[in-house]
């Protein structure tokens, strides 16, 4: 099977390097991996930061592990140049409509979460993000001049009832895989978008009776997050309200270095990467937890290359690890990058 290795930007390279490592160490010849530059990368190498031959080897694989996008260098050029437009663009040419995003905490790290340790200790959630709509796609967007004279941005928040059923059902889905909750979050008491939103998870329920349905506004879903997150089992969300929220649930679970994600199509082909970017502030540095690259290669053989034995493999040898004392700075440590690659593949 192929695997698009994307590295990227920053500490992206430096993470997705251990994560090859432990997959060949597991995988062996079964896999073969072709890399290719995204991002700021690929812009200084080929003047597009999703050049041609990348988005070409991604379409070709059966699973993209991806690094992340986002340089300082680049920031002042134009919107459709920039690194950050390679991810979406990637979601969007191969129809990655569905976010998975775990958040669980391993017990080694119960001090480095930012909840008290009885609260952190119940954390074991699936966040499902909508990813290809809402407010970050919708048209018209832009900055204009208003009659008064006054320069004002605006964008468009939109949904339509098949791409609301269709992030529902893998919400459903998931949770009848898990404990059988969902949570479905929007902001229906403000929002038409919400309202459409909240009507038609009730409607693909009806398919769904052995799945608990709940529902919940974003701000109350921000402040339930770190009071209770053990109430949590499946989190259904929009584009915005999931990206800001899977955020938050990382701070829950240690550190956003811990947090893999799956981005998958109707047909089950993904994109894994961690849900952290770039980090420029410690990159080349050797400081980056790659346990979240790591993690994501996991999920890879979970999902897409259905391996689901070598997945938990991998988990397990992520979960020794800790236990063995590896630690990260981010996780109050001062192993390098290498260092917790070794600890992993020491395990496996
Ligand atoms: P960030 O996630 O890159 O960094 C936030 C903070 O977390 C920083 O202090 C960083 O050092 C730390 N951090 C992140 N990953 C870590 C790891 N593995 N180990 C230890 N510490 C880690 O978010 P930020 O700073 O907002 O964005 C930096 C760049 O990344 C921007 O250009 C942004 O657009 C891009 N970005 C790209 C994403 C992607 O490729 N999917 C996702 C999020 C941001
Ligand atoms: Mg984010």
């Amino acid at each position: 099977m192929l695997v698009a290795v994307l590295p990227g930007d920053g500490i992206g390279p430096e993470v997705t390097a251990e994560a090859v490592r432990v997959l060949k160490a597991i995988c062996g010849d079964t896999l073969i991996f072709e890399e290719a530059p995204v991002g700021g990368a690929a812009y200084k190498v080929a003047g597009h930061p999703l050049p041609p031959e990348t988005l070409d080897v991604a379409k070709r694989a059966d699973a993209i592990l991806f690094g992340a996008v986002g340089d300082p260098d680049c920031d002042r050029l134009e919107r459709a140049l920039r690194p950050e437009q390679a991810i979406l663009g990637l979601r969007k040419e191969l129809g990655l409509f569905a976010n998975l995003r775990p958040a669980k905490l391993f017990p080694e790290l119960v001090d480095a979460s930012a909840l008290r340790p009885e609260v952190a200790r119940a954390i074991d959630l699936v966040i499902v993000r909508e990813l290809t709509g809402d407010v970050y796609f919708g048209t018209p967007r832009g900055i204009r001049i208003t009659e008064a004279g006054l320069r004002e941005g605006y964008d468009t928040m939109r949904y339509d009832e098949a791409e609301v059923a269709r992030i529902a059902k893998v919400g459903f889905e998931t949770a009848r895989a898990r404990r059988g909750k969902l949570c479905s979050i929007d902001k229906a008491n403000v929002l038409e978008t919400s309202q459409l939103w909240r009507d038609v998870v009730i409607e693909t329920a009806a398919a769904y009776p052995d799945v608990e349905l709940s529902h919940m506004y974003v701000d109350n879903a921000a402040m339930q997050l770190v009071r209770n997150p053990g109430q949590f089992d499946v989190i259904v969300t929009g584009n915005l309200f999931g990206d800001i929220l899977s955020d938050q649930a990382s701070m829950c679970v240690g550190s956003i270095g811990m947090l893999p994600s799956a981005s998958l199509d109707s047909a089950g082909k993904g994109l894994y990467e961690p849900i952290h970017g770039s980090a420029p502030d410690i990159a080349g540095q050797g400081k980056a937890n790659p346990l979240a690259t790591i993690l994501s290669a996991a999920m890879m053989l979970r999902y897409s290359l259905r391996r689901p034995a070598e997945a938990d493999r991998i988990e397990a040898a992520v979960a020794k690890a800790l236990a063995a004392g590896a630690r990260s700075p981010d996780l109050g440590g001062a192993m390098t990058t290498r260092g917790m690659g070794e600890a992993v593949l020491t395990e496996l």
